[in-house]
């Protein structure tokens, strides 16, 4: 009899993060593995889920426009209840801290379903940085019963919160299974815009954190507005988050000849016009993590991180103030940045298969032959 095993992604990290997992998951014998989009995304995760050759099987279509995370709670909660009353899986995987994978830990808690927390353990140990990721993630935390934690440091997060040590495994991010597997495919961009940027001086940089919507995100928008000005010779691309108010905070940089504001990319797209980067200027938790193995040097756009590995290894954590990101934009193009480090902290390319080798031993376990 094999375990069945329901795996829920909603947005675009979750996709690229969860792909290596649902293949290595595939390859073994004795699990069913069924996938299920939230769509708390739409575009961006149809594109990573095309881009992984990943077709769901279920499909909850929950994207609205504005949402708001308490309703796409809500809604996901809801709208899982009746898939697992059907599905019936023995454990249902999520990953990282977003709101679909809440709701789905939430759902499988409601329905009494064993709930499995890829990249377990992550923190800041301040609930409102980032917001609400960082409670998600401990909620989330406290309903599973498999951790994946990426690190050592996570795995002693988990620990000092009473959870385990049974279930705890250590295996590297996913993220970097990803990467090493996109930088297996060279060729050119897909996106034809990307073969007219220059070969030197370029800087990519993505902003999307709630916490720094408003202020926090227009004053960072202009500061890179004023770093164009002042660094002449320098190009700054800017692939703008579907959100509402990271498009609206962007269109302040529009007209500015040095700065391409573009859509997101594709992921391996993406991949290719980081490795073409002097630097990456982002708050995304992903690209913090895949700055290593690409050896770009990275200026960390938040007051708080829960990846401290990479601080001091070519990563720089500088708040979300203008004024400051500014004041390193300038010393990072005049070559005063840091050199990034000879081994990536966050994973080796095999964390899927860690991952996948201890799920299998957990359903053999479970549930023992007839
Ligand atoms: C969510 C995650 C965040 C993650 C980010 C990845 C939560 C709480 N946060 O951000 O951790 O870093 O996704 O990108 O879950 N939109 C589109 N098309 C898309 C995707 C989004 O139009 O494909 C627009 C919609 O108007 C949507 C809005 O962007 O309402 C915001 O999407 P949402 O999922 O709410 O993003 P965040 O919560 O900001
Ligand atoms: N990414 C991408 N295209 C883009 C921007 C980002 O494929 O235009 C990838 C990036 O390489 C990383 C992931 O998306 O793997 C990060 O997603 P995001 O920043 O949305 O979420 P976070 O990591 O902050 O949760």
């Amino acid at each position: 009899m094999s375990a069945k095993l329901l795996v829920v992604a909603g947005t675009r990290p979750e996709a690229i993060k969860l792909a290596p997992v649902i293949a290595a998951l595939r390859r073994l014998k004795g699990l069913s593995v069924r996938v299920c989009a939230t769509a708390q995304h739409r575009e961006l995760l149809d594109g990573m889920l095309d881009a992984f050759g990943i077709r769901p099987d279920i499909d909850l279509d929950l994207m609205r426009p504005r949402q708001s995370p308490g309703e796409v709670l809500r809604r996901c909660r809801k709208a899982l209840a009746p898939v697992l009353a059907r599905e019936r899986p023995d454990l249902v995987i999520v990953q990282g801290d977003t709101t679909s994978a809440l709701g789905a830990a939430l759902a499988a808690k409601d329905a009494g379903v064993c709930v499995a927390h890829v990249e377990a353990g992550l923190r800041t140990h301040d609930p409102r940085q980032p917001f609400p990721e960082e409670r998600n993630r401990v909620r989330i935390d406290r309903i599973s019963r498999l951790w994946f934690a990426p690190t050592i440091g996570a795995a002693r997060n988990l620990r000092r919160e009473g959870l385990g040590p049974d279930g705890i495994f250590v295996t590297g991010n996913t993220s970097i299974d990803a990467l090493l597997w996109a930088l297996r495919r060279p060729g050119p961009p897909e996106n034809r815009s990307l073969a007219r940027l220059p070969q030197k001086r370029l800087v990519v940089v993505t902003l999307h954190r709630r916490e720094s919507f408003g202020r926090a995100l227009d004053g960072l928008m202009r500061a890179i507005g004023q770093a164009s000005a002042r660094l002449p010779g320098w190009t700054w691309v800017l692939p703008v988050h579907p959100n509402p108010r990271v498009r609206r905070a962007a269109r302040r940089l529009a007209g500015r000849s040095a700065v391409k504001l573009i859509a997101p990319l594709g992921y391996l797209d993406f991949v290719k016009l980081m490795k073409r980067a002097d630097f990456l200027v982002t708050d995304s938790g992903g690209i913090q993590e895949e700055a290593p193995t690409l050896k770009k040097p990275v200026l960390v756009v938040r007051n708080k991180t829960e990846r401290p590995e990479l601080l001091g290894r070519g990563g720089k954590l500088i708040g979300n103030s203008g004024a400051r990101l500014l004041r390193e934009l300038t010393r990072w193009a005049r070559g005063r940045r840091p050199k990034p480090p000879a081994r990536n902290p966050f994973g080796d390319g095999r964390a899927a298969r860690r991952i996948a080798r201890a799920l299998s031993a957990w359903a053999r376990a479970k549930r023992p032959r007839p």
